[in-house]
């Protein structure tokens, strides 16, 4: 047996447990830890933990405690968007304090709400001498990297490089009332799920192996708009559902956005990606795609073509539930079923690539550098949504910007 890897979740939410679903996949890595400010969540995902047989993992009173635990060498950042400055602080300041044996921390996407956000973690992460890794599960679909690899390495080699990729993530609506606020979450739809189709673009523009920035962004358009949710009936829906601090009728957020990149590449061309997202997508759950684009060559990609469908009549009125798709809408008719949503949606992949680049089996695919880099071209991607023109980037006065839906003062 080789090297193993302890490690440490901050957050016992939704994306936690998709994590430890995913490190079923994952040979050299315990999952030892978990931190969390309620501690009955916390012992409820350790125990959960058990029960997948990733580690034999516990609860931890406090960050700074998983830290100066020797046994975990690694965290997994999966809180709330509105924490992640104070729980990498908590971090930074526990390493630099010489406690523990941390060597790395992944964060999940978005890396922050704002590119000022953004720097102070990556500045954190960097003063602190972490390795660091950037959680974007799409990268790592299978789909996506095979699809990828061989588009690249049959239609690209022989006939030149793909002009166009599209991606695309929709669903009817995230599931805590955190998201839907402007100021907790960063924005809407566009910074919640804008984040992964804008890197799954450029993801598969630039050539496996190649650094990211043989593609780079210089010119973006993006348009947002409340399609549903500040229709009346469901600003009532969304208020009884969230609870009173969602008021979509005096703080709404976008729950569409769109968006077009102009890259330039290494080789002299110019290359487009184009990403929409949203939250007023009512189909079977959440649907990803993914389109690759050349001039004798294509790929596409949709999760809800799972291979698997199941029928149930009018007779099965079954409990409401997800175990047929992530935001799954409906238990009756004919449905597409998603049957390892873990390793379909990359986080398995991803789980265990980090694992590697933690113990220094690979070189990181993705770093909070390219958390950041996301954050800039999404905060672009609001200023000009905002101004209702395209932008070139980085546009001015970048690092200093916050969403007017973050500020509560967007108007749809
Ligand atoms: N990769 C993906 O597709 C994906 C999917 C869902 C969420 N996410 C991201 O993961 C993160 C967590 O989202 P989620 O869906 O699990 O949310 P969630 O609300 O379901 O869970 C958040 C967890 O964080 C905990 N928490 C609350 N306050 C905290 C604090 N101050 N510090 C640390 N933890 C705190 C909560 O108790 C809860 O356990 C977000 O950044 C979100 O954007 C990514």
């Amino acid at each position: 047996m080789g090297e193993r890897l302890g490690v440490g979740f901050i957050g016992s939410g939704f994306n936690a447990r998709f994590h430890l679903q995913g490190f079923r996949g994952v040979r050299d890595a315990d999952v030892l830890g978990v931190w969390s400010p309620n501690a009955k969540h916390a012992e409820e995902t350790a125990a959960l933990a058990r029960k997948l047989d990733v580690g034999e993992t516990k609860p931890y009173n406090s960050i700074a405690a998983m830290v100066a635990d020797p046994a975990i060498q690694a965290l997994w950042l999966c809180g709330p968007n509105f924490a992640r400055i104070e729980n990498v602080e908590e971090i930074a300041h526990a390493v630099t304090g010489g406690k523990g044996a941390l060597t790395g921390i992944a964060c999940e996407k978005p890396l922050a709400r704002n590119v000022a956000e953004a720097k102070r973690v990556v500045a954190l992460v960097k003063q602190a001498g972490l390795k660091h890794g950037y959680l974007e599960n799409q990268v790592f679909a299978p789909q996506v990297e095979w699809g990828r690899a061989i588009i690249w390495a049959r239609g690209a080699a022989l006939t030149g490089r793909p002009y166009l990729a599209r991606a695309a993530e929709e669903h009817s609506g995230p599931h805590m009332p955190w998201f839907w606020r402007g100021d907790l979450q960063g924005g809407g739809v566009l910074n919640d799920m804008m984040c992964h189709s804008a890197l799954v673009v450029r993801h598969l523009l630039t050539k496996p192996g190649a650094a990211r920035s043989t593609v780079s962004p210089k010119r973006i358009t993006a348009h947002m708009a409340s399609l549903k949710w500040t229709r009346p009936e469901y600003v009532k829906r969304l208020g009884q559902q969230m609870g009173p601090d969602v008021d979509y009728g005096k703080r709404p957020a976008e729950d569409f956005a769109s968006l077009i990149v102009e890259f330039a590449t290494d080789d002299g061309h110019k290359v487009l990606g184009e990403a929409t997202t949203s939250w007023s997508f009512v189909g079977a759950g959440l649907r990803l795609s993914a389109e690759l684009l050349g001039p004798e060559y294509s790929l596409s990609w949709n999760s809800l073509d799972a291979g698997l469908k199941l029928f149930f009549s009018r007779e099965v009125k079954g409990k409401t539930g997800e175990d047929l798709v992530e935001k799954q809408n409906a238990e009756m008719g004919l449905m597409p079923v998603v049957a390892n949503e873990a390793a379909a949606y990359g986080y398995e992949a991803e789980d265990r690539h980090f694992v590697r680049v933690f113990l220094g089996k690979e070189q990181p695919q993705l770093t909070l550098d390219d958390g950041l880099e996301v954050v800039r071209v999404l905060m672009t991607a609001y200023q000009s949504a905002e101004q209702g023109r395209t932008l070139d980037f980085p546009p001015q006065g970048l690092d200093d910007f916050v969403p007017a839906v973050a500020k509560g003062t967007w108007k749809p």
